[in-house]
C-alpha cells in the first residue's frame, strides 16, 4: 500500500512525477476547497511536501491527524511551524548542500547587476534610447571589484558567497550573533557598524523570529547613498517600510532583491524605482538545482517511510 501525501504547491517536475510513482499525492493547490478537500483525506494523510516559501502553517499540520513527516523543497524552514512538528512529533527534511552554491552564486549575480546596472541598460537598449542617444551615452556604473562587502550569517551559503567575493578581490566581513572558529573573514558583532564599512549588504542569514526586522533603519542609514543592499535569505530580515524610504530619500543607494516581506506581493513603491534589481524568488531556480532539491524531497519520503529515518533531518 502506498502511503497518502500531501502536496502543498508543485514542484519541478521529475519530482512529482517521482512522488506519484512511489505515493498517493494529494495536490493541494488544484483543489477549489480547500477545508473540504483536507477534511475528505485528513484520515489518510501521513506526509506532506511543500516548499521553503510556502512552508506548512500550523493550523493546516493541526488538520492531519495522521501526518508523520514534513519534506521541505528548500533549505529555508521559517515558513514550516516547527514548534507544532515538534510538538507533534513530527519529522521535518530541508535540502541543505544541494542549492548552496547555485544561491551563492545569484547573490553574486545580484550585486553585479546591481553594481553595472544590467537590468537598466538592458531596458535602455530595448526602448531604442541607445539608438536615440548615440555610442557612449549611458551613464558610468559602479564598480564591484576591490570593493568591501558585508555579509549577514556566515552559513553555507554566506562561506560560499565569501569564496567568489575573494574571487572579485572583494575585502570580506561579516556580521552573526556568535564568532565563527576557524572563519577566515573578519567578524563584526554589530551590524550598523559593519553597514557603515562596506560598499555591499549581502544577506545570507536565515529567516524566522531570530532575525526579523535586523536590517532597520538605522542599519540602512548606515550604509549609505553608495550603499547597496542585496537580499536572498527572507523578505523578513529586512524593514521593508524603512528600506522603501531609504531608497526613495536616497539615504540608502541602491538594493537588488529575491525576497520580500510578503511574497508574492511586491510593494509598488520598489516596483516603480529605477535603482532596484527584482527578482521573483528564485536564487535557488534552475533545472539543475531544483531537480536535486526535488529529488531529495522524494529520497526523503522514501527513507522515512521505508526505514523510519529522514536523510536531512532539520535539527
Ligand atoms: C526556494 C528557498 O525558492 O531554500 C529556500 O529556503 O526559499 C528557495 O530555495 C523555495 O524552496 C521554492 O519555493
Amino acid at each position: 500500500m502506498k502511503p497518502d501525501i500531501l502536496l502543498a504547491v508543485p514542484l519541478i517536475d521529475n519530482a512529482m512525477a517521482a512522488l506519484d510513482d512511489a505515493f498517493i499525492v494529494h495536490r493541494l493547490w488544484q483543489a477549489p476547497d480547500g477545508g473540504a478537500f483536507l477534511a475528505a483525506i485528513a484520515g489518510r494523510v501521513r506526509g506532506a511536501a511543500t516548499t521553503g516559501a510556502t512552508g506548512l502553517k500550523g493550523d493546516l499540520i493541526e488538520r492531519l491527524p495522521r501526518l508523520e513527516v514534513v519534506a521541505s523543497y528548500g533549505v529555508g524552514t521559517d515558513a514550516i511551524d516547527l514548534a507544532t512538528c515538534r510538538r507533534r512529533g513530527i519529522g521535518v527534511s530541508n535540502t541543505p548542500d544541494v542549492l548552496t552554491a547555485e544561491v551563492a552564486d545569484f547573490a553574486m549575480t545580484l550585486l553585479l547587476a546591481s553594481a553595472r546596472r544590467v537590468p537598466q541598460a538592458d531596458a535602455y537598449v530595448r526602448r531604442g534610447d541607445y539608438e536615440r542617444d548615440g555610442k557612449d551615452q549611458y551613464p558610468l556604473t559602479r564598480r564591484v571589484r576591490g570593493k568591501k562587502v558585508g555579509i549577514v550569517g556566515l552559513g553555507q551559503i554566506g562561506q560560499a558567497f565569501a569564496g567568489l567575493c575573494l574571487a572579485f578581490g572583494m575585502d570580506v566581513a561579516w556580521y552573526g550573533p556568535r564568532p565563527k572558529p576557524g572563519v577566515p573573514y573578519r567578524h563584526v558583532d554589530d551590524l550598523v557598524q559593519l553597514a557603515g564599512q562596506v560598499d555591499y549588504l549581502v544577506l545570507t542569514c536565515k529567516g524566522g523570529a531570530e532575525t526579523a526586522g535586523l536590517v532597520d533603519a538605522a542599519v540602512l542609514e548606515a550604509l549609505g547613498a553608495k550603499g547597496t543592499l542585496v537580499n536572498v535569505a527572507r523578505g523578513s530580515v529586512v524593514d521593508e517600510a524603512a528600506l522603501v524610504a531609504a531608497l526613495q530619500d536616497g539615504t540608502l543607494g541602491a538594493a537588488a532583491l529575491d525576497v520580500y516581506a510578503d511574497e508574492p506581493n511586491v510593494p509598488a513603491a520598489l516596483i516603480a524605482m529605477d535603482n532596484v534589481v527584482l527578482q521573483p524568488h528564485v536564487a535557488s531556480g534552475t533545472v539543475e538545482t531544483r531537480g536535486a532539491m526535488g529529488q531529495l524531497v522524494v529520497d526523503n519520503l522514501k527513507s522515512w517511510f521505508g526505514h523510519g529515518r529522514l536523510l536531512t533531518p532539520v535539527a
